[in-house]
């Protein structure tokens, strides 16, 4: 597959000393949907190599930040950051240590590796934001909010239905920094629904 161009909001982003473009896509989404109103506790999933955390603590110095890769991440002042798989129980334990079980605001801008098969990596990045929304239950209270990447593919509508029946509000943003041509966007869930 060609790479994407060197858009806009990759030279934005050097320019501005943002680790990653994607950095504009959620400081679009924070501003839009007002993602950090109330926030004191954010968990951010899949934070490597940063641009995201960065944006995070720029918009706030005291809110507490857990962030979460696979891979190495440069430190941030006042991060915690856990390196671990987020399918893996371990993780979430590491997690729920740092937050004290609680938290206010899960974000994940997870990509899993692709596989070139189209159907896999939309099975994959479901898989994904299935696990993000589970650590949204098991963390948020009942005003907590979920941020998370999806594609949409085969199965999409199963998952948006799961989805509807766990969380109280459920939608789909396409931030403008996010490129046209790919097939990624977000869903916002706020208030899992606890029984
Ligand atoms: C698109 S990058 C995130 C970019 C980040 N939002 C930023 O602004 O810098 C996707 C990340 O997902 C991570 N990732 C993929 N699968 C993961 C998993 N199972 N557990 C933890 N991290 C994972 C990758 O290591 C990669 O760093």
């Amino acid at each position: 597959m060609p790479r994407p161009r060197k858009d806009q909001y990759y030279r934005q982003a050097k320019k501005q000393g943002y680790r990653a473009r994607s950095a504009f896509k959620l400081k679009q989404m924070i501003r839009k949907y007002k993602l950090l109103e109330g926030v004191n506790v954010v968990v951010e999933l899949c934070s490597s190599p940063g641009g995201w955390t960065q944006v995070l603590r720029e918009k706030d110095r005291t809110m507490e930040i857990v962030a979460v890769d696979i891979n190495p991440m440069a430190p941030l002042p006042g991060v915690k950051f856990v390196k671990g798989d987020i399918t893996e129980d371990t993780t979430l334990e590491k997690i729920e240590q740092l937050t004290r079980g609680s938290a206010d605001l899960i974000l994940s801008d997870c990509s899993p590796n692709v596989s070139g098969h189209w159907d896999i990596d939309v099975a994959r990045q479901l898989d994904l934001a299935r696990i993000t929304l589970e650590i949204g239950h098991k963390l948020l209270e009942k005003n907590g909010k979920v941020l998370t990447k999806v594609f949409e593919g085969r199965g999409f509508r199963e998952f948006m239905t799961a989805t509807r029946k766990s969380y109280n509000s459920v939608k789909l943003v396409k931030p403008d920094a996010s490129r046209k041509t790919s097939a990624e966007i977000y869903l916002l869930a706020i208030g899992p629904k606890k029984n």
